[in-house]
């Protein structure tokens, strides 16, 4: 794993872009995985501002989204298809139909994780951006769950509850079940791009890079990979 420890937040969304202009230049036609939560917003933000002044396209991008909250349709604003609408694809020339992401309403689980991981085989990752949950998640694969899953639907953990209600105006508004992508399809993206901000993520960050490689620790799994960087900021990285 490659690390890069900025001074701060600022400094880490404008390395992240770095990262990530250099695969969408690179190839006009890139599939991009894509993540939600506060930490990929400054990221966001420079993408946003690059498009507006160099006019970088994005017409044969293709994104798609981790994970989306369970009953929460495309329009309801605390879901992940709306977040990234509004936080990315609306202030790009991306196509929306290019854009992807699990369907929270959904009523058959297993014919819409089934329909996931065919569009996950079809459409192979140049890159893959990650946030950390403070317990190690990495999308919503939450604690113990199999390095060997595929799309799937989870039960989120209290401390996933209580990290996210800060998005909801009141903690039983935040939906308790969520469509995730597996990690086995996290860990197949040609490159992987781990972002981690503020000290409650300093804990996570330490058993990601130098804890053992366990299904206790999903993001542990990212020491596996050949092609990951974890950009973190110096509070994040505080314990390394
Ligand atoms: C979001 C996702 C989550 C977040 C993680 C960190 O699509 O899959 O794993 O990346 O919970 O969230 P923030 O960035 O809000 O700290």
């Amino acid at each position: 794993m490659k690390i890069i420890i900025t001074k701060d937040y600022e400094e880490l969304s404008a390395k992240a872009f770095e990262v990530m202009k250099e695969t969408v230049v690179s190839n006009p036609y890139a599939v991009l995985g894509l993540a939600t939560g506060t930490t990929p917003l400054g990221l966001y933000r420079y993408m946003i501002e690059d498009y507006n002044s160099h006019g970088t396209s994005y017409a044969h991008i293709r994104t798609v989204n981790l994970d989306e909250y369970k009953g929460l349709s495309k329009d309801h604003p605390q879901s992940y298809a709306y977040f990234m609408r509004e936080n990315l694809f609306r202030h790009l020339d991306i196509e929306a139909s290019n854009t992807y992401i699990e369907n929270g309403t959904a009523q058959d689980e297993q014919a819409e994780c089934g329909r996931y991981n065919k569009l996950l085989e079809e459409m192979p990752r140049d890159i893959q951006l990650l946030g950390l949950g403070s317990n190690g998640h990495i999308a919503f694969n939450e604690p113990n769950t199999p390095f060997g899953s595929a799309t799937h639907v989870v039960d989120l953990t209290e401390n996933t509850i209580k990290d996210n209600a800060r998005l909801f105006s009141d903690i039983s508004d935040v939906p308790k079940k969520a469509f995730t992508m597996g990690i086995k399809q996290i860990m197949r993206a040609k490159q992987i791009l781990i972002l981690a901000s503020s000290k409650n993520k300093a804990d996570a960050v330490y058993n990601m890079v130098h804890g053992k490689v366990t299904e206790e620790v999903p993001a542990s799994v990212l020491q596996l990979h050949p092609n990951c960087i974890l950009i973190a900021d110096r509070e994040a990285a505080s314990r390394l």
